[in-house]
């Protein structure tokens, strides 16, 4: 086995008082974050969604493959034919694939078929997922791919809220045409479709609330 560098790691080093603070506040900030369905057109630097996906691309991931590309379309032709293809995909959905169960849990979201969002918003990201990557023409296994990818899926998400962006987890299933529509390789899988941008002046979201800590932490 060949040698392996380390480095000294140079942790924040903050006190329990400022911990306390900077996680509150987190929460707080972070608690902000909603799915937004009606986006505003007002274009967004491609620097701004540059820095967004880098960090997105700092999430940890099995064996550090980083087995993950994110397509960034702006392209107003792409959009399109992208809305298309996802409203297909999602007509069907809704008239006969999703179970009566399924659409009654999504009716609190008030969503249909129609995703006129797709091309108003000025940014597409769709996250691919790779199981393997190609290198020198041979097969390179990726490890806990799902698992990396969702974790920089809430990297991308936390970046976009951060920025004052809002977002939507989309998932258009199957999402296939994703793959075709954009030309990627075959060991790429598309694993979320996430428009970014400003709300609309008049945008709403549901009504919803979220689990209490005694709902989702179980302390031994
Ligand atoms: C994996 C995943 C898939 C989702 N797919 C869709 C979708 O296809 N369409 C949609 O409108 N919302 C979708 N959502 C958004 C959820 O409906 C939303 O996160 C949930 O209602 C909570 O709302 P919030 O994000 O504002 O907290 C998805 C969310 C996740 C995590």
């Amino acid at each position: 086995m060949k040698d392996h560098a380390f480095i000294p790691y140079k942790g924040l080093n903050f006190s329990e008082e400022k911990a306390l603070q900077q996680s509150a506040d987190f929460h707080e900030f972070f608690d902000k974050r909603r799915s937004v369905r009606h986006f505003s057109d007002k274009p967004v630097p491609r620097e701004i969604i540059e820095k967004i996906i880098m960090t997105a691309s700092s999430a940890p991931s099995g064996a550090h493959k980083q087995p993950w590309v994110f397509c960034a379309v702006s392209d107003p032709q792409i959009k399109k034919q992208i809305r298309i293809a996802a409203e297909e995909e999602e007509y069907k959905s809704y008239h006969g694939r999703m179970s009566e169960e399924w659409l009654e849990d999504l009716a609190p979201m008030g969503t249909n078929e129609h995703k006129p969002f797709l091309e108003i918003v000025p940014w597409l990201i769709i996250v691919f997922k790779k199981p393997y990557d190609i290198v020198d023409g041979q097969k390179k296994q990726n490890y806990y791919v799902s698992e990396s990818v969702g974790l920089a899926a809430g990297f991308l998400l936390a970046a976009i809220h951060n920025a004052g962006l809002v977002s939507l987890t989309h998932t258009p299933s199957p999402m296939k045409f994703l793959q075709k529509v954009l030309n990627r390789p075959e060991n790429e899988k598309p694993f979320l479709l996430i428009p970014v941008g400003y709300p609309a002046d008049d945008a709403e979201v549901p009504d919803i609330s979220r689990k209490l800590a005694k709902d989702v932490i179980v302390y031994y």
